[in-house]
């Protein structure tokens, strides 16, 4: 089972003098900046952001207390690790960018974009950096995200460890092989929209028997929480959890039993299997995808 690391050795994320930046200050960048500087990872004067939109980087300053800047150029080839929180599409004009500031051939860096993988961004880079492709998600506004990362071909074992660090100070934090990011990204990426579907559901469920709504959300998200709690501290598989809380004859295999009829299971692995076809050609504009196998025709 996997359980939230406990750091035994902190990581240095970035090397004496050098700093670290942050390419696209919106809601993801702003999340994990957010996690850097209160986890203590880094102080506030070596992290910088660079944002295209002036109004953006003025909210951004202003919430972290770091610079945030359009014109950040200058900053590139002072930067150890460059964390790339851009929309994928956004991704050629921001490498280019960066390699023409200036970029030293030892900066790590971090992509969180969707459907962009490894050797799409080493091209796109066209130098010889190191490159970790991260996939994580919302809840890491509140320290609960899931991520999921793995490295390209000149990346280290030591810069998936830097990444590691940078990720668990908002969540969780896994290193998967590469051939799975689809499949991740359609389970933890979008996760919580489903997540939040099935709550909203619930909720109403709740309304319908009687409950009021505010009553009705707060038991379903307590609930929600709780289970994942005990999934993740036991280790023990939800089968079994399931069983324990189903008495004979109970409500609980009365509304089990409903769920099924509703074909509850493929439904949701429907779902999972829909996302991780659509994953496949995130980042790169609108492409065929293959019926059966959900990568890209012609990949
Ligand atoms: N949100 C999620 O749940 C989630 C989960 C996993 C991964 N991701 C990935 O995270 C990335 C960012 O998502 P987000 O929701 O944080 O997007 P966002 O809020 O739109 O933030 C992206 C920011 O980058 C700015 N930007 C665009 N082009 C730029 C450039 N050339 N130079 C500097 N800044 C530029 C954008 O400015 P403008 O608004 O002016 O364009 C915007 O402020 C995406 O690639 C997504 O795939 C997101």
């Amino acid at each position: 089972m996997s359980k939230k690391p406990e750091q035994t050795q902190p990581v240095s994320v970035i090397r004496d003098g050098a700093t670290l930046g942050v390419i696209g200050a919106g809601v993801m960048g702003q999340t994990l900046l957010r996690g850097l500087l209160s986890g203590n990872l880094i102080a506030h004067d070596r992290v910088w952001a660079g944002d295209k939109n002036q109004s953006t980087c003025e909210a951004a300053s202003e919430a972290l207390g770091i610079a945030v800047e359009s014109d950040f150029q200058a900053r590139v080839p002072g930067a150890d690790l460059i964390l790339l929180c851009v929309k994928p599409n956004d991704a050629p004009v921001v490498l280019a960018a960066l390699r023409n500031a200036g970029l030293r051939r030892e900066t790590l860096l971090i992509s969180i974009l969707a459907g962009v993988g490894t050797d799409r961004l080493e091209s796109l880079l066209g130098t010889e950096n190191p490159v970790v492709r991260a996939m994580p998600n919302t809840p890491a506004v509140v320290g609960e995200g899931m991520t999921v990362i793995c490295r390209g071909r000149y990346a280290s074992k030591a810069d998936l460890q830097r990444a590691q660090a940078i990720f668990e100070a908002v969540g969780r934090c896994e290193q998967v092989d590469e051939i799975h990011f689809n499949a991740v990204t359609a389970l933890s990426g979008s996760g919580p929209g489903y997540q939040f579907l099935i709550m909203e559901a619930l909720a109403d469920a709740g309304v319908r028997v009687g409950l009021p709504r505010k009553l009705a959300l707060t038991l379903v998200a307590q609930t929600a929480l709780g289970s994942a709690r005990m999934v993740l501290a036991t280790g023990r598989h939800p089968a079994a959890l399931r069983d324990d809380v189903t008495t004979p004859a109970g409500c609980t295999i009365a509304g089990l039993l409903m769920l099924e009829d509703g074909r509850i299971r493929s439904v949701l692995a429907r779902a999972v299997e829909e996302a991780t076809k659509t994953s496949a050609h995130l980042g790169v504009g609108p492409t065929k995808i293959s019926e059966t196998s959900g990568q890209r025709s012609g990949d």
